[in-house]
């Protein structure tokens, strides 16, 4: 589905990923985790093509995308996430999603009412502008209205961040849920049991590049890895 090959990105002068590669399969999920600062948002801002990288290789669904656009790359069926959700905080919460709806969308897709089926708490606030929900209903907000571009692949940018952690959980659930309807998605985390609870592989970024790589359950035991890099002893 995605597969990233030695990919260097600057800003400016500044060299920030130091050649990350990695690969999210066709329905999978994989979580990216790392500290604060560590090129998390960066990763994701190279695939979607807002800082394309210098160097290296973006494939998606088999086309090389690297030098792309965003809105082309969008319109392959990536849809993104962004970190502290970026929802209008004028516009209602169906004005939030109706402006993101895909022309010609036919059945099977993604619907007004389908994301409404999926998240019924957006119905119910469907009026409300979008400042007055909780961060855990713009955080659905924000999920719901990248789905109304019927993306194949999702990339979502520590969608846990500011969450009590109840609502994390919730998150996570949405996530497995997405997962079984046969989205794949990069999830980007610093939230590690979140990261482990919902993904089927684990890479951590330090300083732009990519120092281990597992599954769940094996960076849960190692305890070593979680406190060098993660500073987690969960
Ligand atoms: N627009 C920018 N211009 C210059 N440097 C930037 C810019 N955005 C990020 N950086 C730098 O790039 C590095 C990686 O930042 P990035 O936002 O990718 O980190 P992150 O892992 O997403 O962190 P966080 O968990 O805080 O969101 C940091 O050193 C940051 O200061
Ligand atoms: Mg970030």
């Amino acid at each position: 589905m995605l597969k990233l090959t030695d990919i260097h990105t600057y800003y400016g002068e500044s060299h920030v990923l130091h050649g990350i590669s990695m690969t999210v399969g066709q329905g999978s999920v994989v979580a990216l985790l790392g500290r604060n600062g560590m090129g998390k948002t960066t990763t994701i801002r190279s695939i979607i093509g807002f800082t394309p990288p210098r160097e290296g290789n973006i494939r998606f669904k088999d086309q090389d995308i690297t030098n792309l656009k965003p809105y082309h790359i969008a319109k392959l069926g990536m849809g993104l996430v962004p970190q502290g959700r970026n929802i209008f905080p004028s516009l209602s919460v169906r004005e939030n999603l109706t402006m993101a709806a895909r022309r010609g969308s036919t059945n099977g897709e993604w619907s007004l009412e389908r994301v409404y089926r999926q998240f019924p708490i957006l119905e119910k606030r469907a009026k409300l502008k979008g400042n007055l929900l909780s961060g855990g209903e713009q955080q659905m907000l924000a999920v719901g209205r990248a789905l109304m571009t019927n993306p194949e692949l999702l990339l979502m940018d520590e969608p846990s961040e500011g969450l009590a952690p109840l609502v994390v959980r919730d998150i996570g659930f949405i996530i497995v849920r997405l997962k079984k309807k046969g989205l794949s998605i990069l999830l980007v985390e610093q939230n590690l049991p979140m990261g482990l609870g919902v993904s089927d592989h684990v890479l951590i970024i330090s300083k732009g590049q990519i120092v281990y790589e597992s599954s769940p359950a094996e960076l849960k035991k190692n305890e070593e890895i979680k406190i060098k890099y993660l500073c987690a002893t969960e």
